[in-house]
C-alpha cells in the first residue's frame, strides 16, 4: 500500500512492501544514498536520521510506521546548528573512510539543536550510539564543541 511520508519537506509517496524498513525506502527507492547501511539492527548509527527532529536509527523502523511523519537526512538537514557542524567538520577534517560520518553529523546536529553547550558528557552520551572503525570519536568531540562555540 502506498503511503505518504514528509522527506526534507517533501511529501513522497512510497509503494513499497510492508515492513520495508525506511533505510531501504531512502536508498533503493528514493535514491537518497547519503544515509548508510551499517549493522541493520539498531547498533552502529550509521542510518540515523532524524524522525520529528529525533535522532532515529533508519534500519529499524518499519516506514509504513511513518504516516504523516517527518524524516529529515544528511541531504536535506539545514539550520545554524547543521552549518555549524558542517563547517567545524570542515575545519578539523574529521573523516577518514567517511562511512561513519552522516550517522554522526545526524546525531552531533540533533544534539546541538536541543543543547547548544554540551558537556564532554553530554557529548558521550548522544554519540555513544554512533560508532566509527577509523575511531574518529576525539576529534568528533572537537569538532562539536567547536560547533558550539558558533552557535
Ligand atoms: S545500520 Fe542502522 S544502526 Fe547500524
Ligand atoms: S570515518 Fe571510517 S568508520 Fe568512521
Amino acid at each position: 500500500m502506498a503511503i505518504t511520508i514528509n522527506i526534507n519537506g517533501k511529501n513522497e509517496t512510497v509503494d513499497a512492501a510492508a515492513g520495508t524498513p525506511l533505510l531501504w525506502v531512502l536508498r533503493d527507492h528514493l535514491k537518497m544514498t547519503g544515509t548508510k547501511f551499517g549493522c541493520g539492527v539498531a547498533q552502529c548509527g550509521a542510518c540515523t536520521v532524524h524522525l520529528d527532529g529525533e535522532p532515529t536509527r533508519s534500519c529499524s523502523i518499519p516506514h509504513d510506521a511513518l504516516d504523516g511523519a517527518k524524516v529529515t537526512t544528511i541531504e536535506g538537514k539545514e539550520g545554524k546548528a547543521a552549518q555549524a557542524i558542517r563547517d567545524a567538520w570542515v575545519d578539523l577534517n574529521v573523516p577518514q573512510c567517511g562511512y561513519c560520518q552522516s550517522g554522526q553529523i545526524m546525531s552531533a546536529v540533533a544534539l546541538l539543536e536541543s543543547n547548544p553547550t554540551p558537556t564532554d558528557q553530554d557529548i558521550y552520551d548522544a554519540m555513544s550510539g554512533n560508532l566509527c572503525r577509523c575511531a574518529t570519536y576525539m576529534t568528533i568531540r572537537r569538532a562539536i564543541k567547536q560547533a558550539s562555540t558558533r552557535l
